[in-house]
């Protein structure tokens, strides 16, 4: 299969109308498209990643309308949450409307609903006429991509097509936070923070709070990329590991290797990690540090990546 890679939200959303399947960028990651009630495209779309078949995808719409062909009830936390934070790095899970498939959401009976900030994704969505699933565009197992490149690197020959466009300014998934059951609980830490979250719903939960129900979070059961390197997190005042050959972080060390990432403050450490751990595995590094952050704000969930990446 030829991968086209194309400038055009036009041509991205022909593609799909026509059952293709198309990666686009969102302000979290890049994801990869599909018509969600098209269930060949959908199976092309865990074909093409080498996903599981048990790991659910997140509904992507351009307008709070389409929302309800996709759940059964919109709840009033669900309404509350949608008014502060749509468009935006949230993911809603609800209950699943039956005109959902199967396959999209792995036989549970509830969805995951997203409607991302990214211009650019919103008129692919509207173009393309229907809500479109889309996982990251990665093969699973590798780090989201933050850049078409990425995409390309991962599912070239793979997938129909690419569109195009700027670096994702996030670069970290979306906040994923199940309402379909009370109290609601954050199953995946993101750009939307426990903070932001509890001021509007002062009752919400971790995951890590120790309910059970994080046996219902599918993806947090699955292997999360690490990279081929072997990954150290490290606070400042720690030495770096006899031969550590990477280093990224936000404090400039005396001991910095000859490959390091500075950078600017939490957030802008967040944008560059995926695509730091995709350049040493690129340039075959064995040895990674990554500093820690302070675990709040977007803190929290770059400190979740981090410790799954050093697992
Ligand atoms: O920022 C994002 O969310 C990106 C962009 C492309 O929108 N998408 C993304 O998709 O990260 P993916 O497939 O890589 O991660 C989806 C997460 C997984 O952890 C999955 O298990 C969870 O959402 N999820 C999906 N449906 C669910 C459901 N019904 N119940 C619980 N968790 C669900
Ligand atoms: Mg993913």
């Amino acid at each position: 299969m030829k991968t086209l890679v194309t400038d055009s939200i036009d041509e991205a959303a022909a593609i799909i109308r026509r059952g293709g399947i198309v990666a686009f960028p969102t302000e979290t990651v890049y994801g990869l498209g599909a018509n969600v009630f098209d269930e060949g495209a959908v199976a092309r779309v865990f074909e093409a990643k080498g996903r599981p078949a048990d790991n659910p995808l997140i509904v992507h719409v351009s307008d709070i309308e389409q929302i309800d062909t996709l759940v059964n009830h919109i709840t009033k936390r669900a309404s509350t949450l949608i008014d502060a934070f749509f468009p935006g790095p949230l993911t809603l899970v609800l209950g699943r409307s039956t005109l959902v498939p199967d396959i999209v959401a792995a036989s549970l009976d509830t969805v995951a609903i997203r409607m991302p900030a990214n211009p650019t994704a919103r008129s692919l969505i509207a173009a393309a006429e229907k809500p479109l699933v889309a996982p990251s565009a990665n093969l699973s197992g590798r780090p989201s991509p933050t850049t078409w490149q990425a995409v390309l690197e991962d599912l070239d020959g793979r997938i129909d097509g690419i569109l195009r466009a700027e670096r994702c300014s996030i670069g970290i998934e979306s906040t994923v936070v199940d309402v379909s059951n009370e109290p609601p609980m954050i199953l995946r830490p993101g750009a939307i923070t426990h903070d932001q979250l509890q001021r509007i719903m002062p009752d919400i939960l971790n995951v890590s709070d120790g309910d059970d129900r994080s046996r219902h979070s599918p993806g947090t059961r699955h292997r999360h990329y690490s990279p081929l390197a072997r990954v150290v997190l490290v606070t400042p005042d720690d030495a770096l590991p006899d031969g550590t050959d990477a280093f990224i972080g936000i404090t400039k060390r005396p001991d910095l290797p000859k490959f390091a990432v500075v950078c600017k403050d939490a957030s802008d450490y967040a944008a560059r990690l995926f695509e730091f751990f995709r350049e040493c595995d690129r340039s075959g590094l064995s040895h990674i540090a990554c500093e820690r952050v302070d675990d709040d704000g977007i803190g929290a969930a770059l400190m979740d990546r981090l410790r799954r990446a050093a697992e």
